[in-house]
């Protein structure tokens, strides 16, 4: 099936669709038993990344399992800096461990171009995807965006206050600007490859984006995501963008008219309301089920799946959560709300 023709695409140009298109973030991941089979045999996370194999097994996974309307490559945010080369480790339970880059003299150590001969496992695995998908599954690329890659470059793995990254691009920005050019840079090599290799539309995570505002939002959020964009549309002026500016707030709208994302991933705490008021006549909309409510299952998640869908399904919109799924997540549930995916036909 030609790319337009499918199910996502169409409801993103707002096409009228029969029901509405649903995948999930982090939906091939530890809830899955067989991810969990995979992830051993594999060894560590990055192993898993990097072998193609590996790599394309699990991100059919969940649709297999489940139909969801897109799969998303089987990668992780960290590869940029893996790629540029700085050390990138994965700890059982700990999460990612850098080797932390705090200053210029830090900068430095940094390639200065993206090694895409490392990377090339990856965009492998996107091209065997595109042969194994079913044919009418969308497959969606990603990045991290340079703010949220560069908290984990500065803070050497997760953080809880940014201390050391914010303290650096308050105090020295036309310094830590350069940290952010080369990953925006880099970004633009890394998904350009993706959608060379076959992927049909990219996703970019700003999952910190919500612990900045005024002009560091814009600086370290805004710019670098719409010189992300332009340079993608350079390439491929069809290719929808998918921004996800996790905890924006009331920023969602300028980072959508700004940035000029087809698509705005809402996190949970966005309003629906504001949302379908706001936001829906800037762009199409994606989200914004509470992984928790997932987690939880039962009534309280099927009245706010269908809450969901009342309120965006009659504009350009993909069901998904506001964040990603919660490793401790019973199978049961997400075969229920897929279920209802499935079955709700849409309206309007
Ligand atoms: O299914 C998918 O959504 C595709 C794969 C995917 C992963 N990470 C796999 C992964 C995607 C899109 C990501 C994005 C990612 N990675 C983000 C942005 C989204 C978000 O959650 O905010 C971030 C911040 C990262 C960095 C990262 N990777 C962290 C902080 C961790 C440790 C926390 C955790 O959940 O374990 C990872 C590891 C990671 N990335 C796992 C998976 C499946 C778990 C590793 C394992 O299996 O041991």
């Amino acid at each position: 099936m030609k790319t337009e023709d499918k199910l996502l695409l169409r409801a993103l140009r707002g096409v009228h669709v029969e029901r509405h298109p649903f995948w999930l973030m982090r939906q091939a991941g530890r809830y899955l038993p067989e991810y969990r089979e995979k992830r051993a045999q594999a060894g560590s996370f990055l192993s898993l990344c990097f072998n193609p194999d590996l790599a394309t097994e699990v991100t059919l996974q969940p649709v297999h399992r489940y139909g969801m309307d897109a799969a998303i490559l089987f990668s992780d945010i960290l590869v940029v800096p893996l790629g540029l080369g700085q050390e990138v480790g994965f700890q059982e339970g700990e999460g990612p461990k850098l080797a932390p880059i705090t200053d210029a003299a830090g900068l430095a150590r940094l390639s200065d171009t993206l090694d895409l001969e490392k990377l090339e496992p990856i965009y492998e695995t996107v091209r065997r995807l595109r042969r194994e998908l079913p044919p009418e599954t969308a497959l969606i690329g990603f990045a991290g965006a340079p703010w949220t890659v560069a908290t984990y470059v500065v803070e050497g793995g997760s953080s809880r206050t940014f201390e050391t990254v914010k303290g650096w691009a308050a105090a020295d920005k036309a310094g830590f600007a350069k940290l952010i050019d080369r990953l925006t840079e880099a970004t633009i090599a890394h998904l350009t490859a993706q959608v060379n290799a076959g992927a049909e539309l990219v996703q970019l995570f700003d999952s910190w984006a919500g612990a900045l505002d005024g002009e560091a939002f814009h600086s370290w959020v805004v710019e670098p995501t719409r010189k992300i964009v332009a340079a993608l549309k350079a390439v491929k002026p069809s290719l929808p963008v998918i921004g996800f500016p996790k905890g924006a707030g009331a920023k969602y709208l300028g980072y959508a008219r700004e940035t000029g994302v087809d698509v705005l991933g809402l996190d949970p705490e966005v309003p629906l309301a504001f949302a379908r008021e706001v936001l829906q006549p800037a762009a199409a909309l994606q989200g914004n089920l509470d992984p928790r409510l997932l987690l939880a299952g039962g009534p309280a998640m099927e009245t706010r799946i269908r809450e969901i869908l009342t309120s965006l399904g009659k504009g350009r919109y993909v069901f998904n959560l506001g964040h990603g799924i919660l490793p401790a997540t019973p199978l049961e549930h997400v075969e229920r709300l897929a279920e209802i995916l499935r079955t709700t036909p849409a309206r309007g």
